[in-house]
């Protein structure tokens, strides 16, 4: 049966270890995927390479949801019915990504604000007749030991408000997703800090709109060494850290809070996730919604040749398994194989 309500929707997305499949890439950055196993993103190979995806049988068990980019929503599947059709076929909810990029904050400066307010409240009354079931905006926070200004935090904040009331409004679960940059020479302890001030204003911010934490998803980024720091934190001192962020700005109610990879290697993002759930201690669900963490190794096996097709579906249906797992306190590495 498929879940009608905000807050049917939003547990249903994060039951039983399942998570989220993030393939809302953008033109753009689909192009740049696609680039790297030197495939033309043209718009039937966008296709055929998620129908893999979205067919693969480890959907049903393991994917409660998949974010889509705007092409995807309306895209026919091969067999001429449409994608977002076999994504439910597979017992799997889809989504969309309903924010419009970022730009510059302020000329010249590196913080960014996301935009997509304008229309918003049309673009997702269609998108509800469309199937989509949630939504999902993301905001960028870049890090140095200068910036993320309050400002910065406090305007991507009002946004994803403003949005999760919109889509919520319209009948589907918003994902607020802060992401903060692990791009960078900061420590772990700065983006630590940063987060931390993020969630606090994110959900201060959803209070003031009297959004329901109870039909909302929370997509952060866990609490990572910057990628040009020397000193990289342990996956233990990740999972610490991140929980103890999470514990001090997340209420209870929310769900289900599902993290972005945002860059790190499949192994790690798993590893991640798995850790924090043998720590425990909280009501939410703790779980995944990868992109890369979740595609990089199918991408690479598909190459773009049909006869790698079915390869690539196990790739995926590993990593989907694994992560499965993790968000359910019980990975391990030998599991790998
Ligand atoms: P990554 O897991 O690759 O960061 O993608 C998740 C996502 O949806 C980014 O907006």
């Amino acid at each position: 049966m498929i879940p009608k309500t905000l807050e049917e929707i939003a547990n249903y997305i994060v039951s039983d270890g399942k998570g989220i499949l993030a393939a809302d890439e953008s033109t753009g950055t689909i192009e740049k995927r696609f680039r790297s196993i030197n495939v033309e993103s043209t718009e039937d190979n966008r296709r055929k390479y998620r129908e893999m995806l979205f067919r693969s049988p480890v959907m049903a068990e393991a994917i409660g949801g998949v974010i889509l980019f705007d092409e995807t929503l309306r895209q026919k599947s091969s067999d001429g019915g449409y994608l977002r059709n076999v994504i439910l076929d597979h017992g799997s909810l889809p989504g969309i990504k309903v924010d419009q990029g970022v730009k510059e904050l302020e000329v010249g400066c590196d913080e960014k604000i996301t935009i997509g307010l304008d229309g918003l409240h049309e673009r997702c009354q269609e998108y509800e007749k469309l199937g989509a079931k949630f939504t999902k905006w993301r905001a960028v926070i870049n890090v140095s030991d200068e910036i993320p200004s309050d400002n910065c935090i406090s305007e991507n904040m009002k946004a994803l408000a403003e949005y999760a009331l919109i889509a919520q409004q319209n009948n589907m679960v918003p994902i607020v997703e802060p992401e903060v940059i692990m791009d960078g020479s900061h420590s772990v302890e700065r983006c630590h800090e940063v987060t931390n001030q993020t969630l606090l204003v994110l959900f201060e911010m959803l209070d003031k709109k009297n959004v329901n934490i109870k039909g909302t998803l929370l997509k952060p980024n866990m609490v990572l060494s910057g990628t040009e720091n020397k000193y990289q934190a342990t996956i233990d001192e990740v999972a610490e850290k991140t929980l103890q962020c999470l514990k001090s700005s997340v209420p209870d109610e929310l769900p289900g809070i599902v993290f972005l990879s945002g860059g790190q290697s499949d192994l790690d993002a798993t590893a991640h996730l798995d850790a924090m759930n043998k720590i425990g201690g909280f009501k939410w669900k703790l779980s995944f919604s990868y992109g890369r963490a979740l595609q990089q190794a199918a991408l690479k096996t598909w190459a773009g040749e049909d006869d790698n097709l079915e390869a690539a579906q196990e790739a995926f249906s590993h990593r989907a398994i694994m992560n499965m797992k993790a968000a359910q306190g019980q990975w391990n590495k030998s599991l790998e194989g």
